[in-house]
């Protein structure tokens, strides 16, 4: 799998095909997020997401993650051509999820933007329980992604639009599947529930504010 090719591409088709929604699924609950310290934007892209995810939050280490060298590189360009102080907190990390480790652990943010429906279901499991254990016990999770739900006719639609997509995604990017794998039970299952969720582009993509509450109560709370 490799995004290398439609690195360049990807913004301009984004926007010509869906217009701001991507944009305003990933954004949706930025200003929801309270105070965070680490943060680990994962499959993140070009760059689009960090932007306004610098102004709205206040972070103190930013880890930005993609297996793709031209993505890596079109996000740092892209952050360097804006005036944000502390550009020195953002760390950019090299590497493949599926057989790499998380580059570091006590994250209390983690970002997956149209990242984990590249995977198909075995590899997702994986991926999503790596990630969930180099979180805090209280880590938030943003998710943003394509979803089939809704009424006949929503359903229809969206199954039309993921099949063009996995079908221009393999071709391009050799992704690993052609199927959607909805990753709710999986983050549930590793404790992150459900704080907010919202729709987007006629329920074609879904956001999701998650939060792990499975927390370890320590002696000094306790008395
Ligand atoms: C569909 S794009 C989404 C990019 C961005 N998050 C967005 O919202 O536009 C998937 C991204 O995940 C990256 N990616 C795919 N497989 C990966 C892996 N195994 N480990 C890390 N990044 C990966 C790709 O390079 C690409 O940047």
């Amino acid at each position: 799998m490799n995004f290398n090719r439609i690195a360049p591409w990807f913004g301009r088709l984004e926007k010509i095909v869906f217009r701001d929604q991507m944009q305003l699924c990933r954004t949706a609950f930025l200003s929801e997020l309270p105070a965070i310290k680490k943060a680990a934007l994962i499959g993140e892209g070009n760059g689009n997401f960090l932007i306004q995810f610098l102004c709205h939050c206040n972070c103190e280490e930013i880890h930005y993650i993609d297996s793709s060298t031209q993505m890596l590189n079109l996000a740092q360009k892209k952050i360097q051509s804006h005036d944000f102080p502390g550009l020195a907190r953002i760390e950019y990390y090299h590497l493949d999820l599926s057989l790499d480790g998380m580059p570091d652990q006590n994250y209390d943010l983690i970002v997956t933007n149209f990242f984990l429906d590249v995977f198909n279901e075995t590899t997702l499991d994986k991926v999503v329980s790596k990630i969930a254990s180099s979180c805090t016990q209280d880590a938030h999770w943003l998710y943003a992604d394509f979803q089939v739900s809704g009424n006949r006719f929503q359903r229809c639609r969206a199954i039309v639009w993921v099949k063009t997509m996995y079908l221009f995604f393999k071709l391009a990017a050799g992704i690993e599947t052609m199927s959607l794998t909805d990753p709710s039970t999986l983050l549930d299952r590793n404790g992150f529930q459900i704080k907010g969720s919202t729709e987007f582009d006629n329920g074609l993509m879904r956001a999701e504010l998650r939060q792990r509450k499975n927390k370890v109560v320590s002696d000094s709370e306790l008395f």
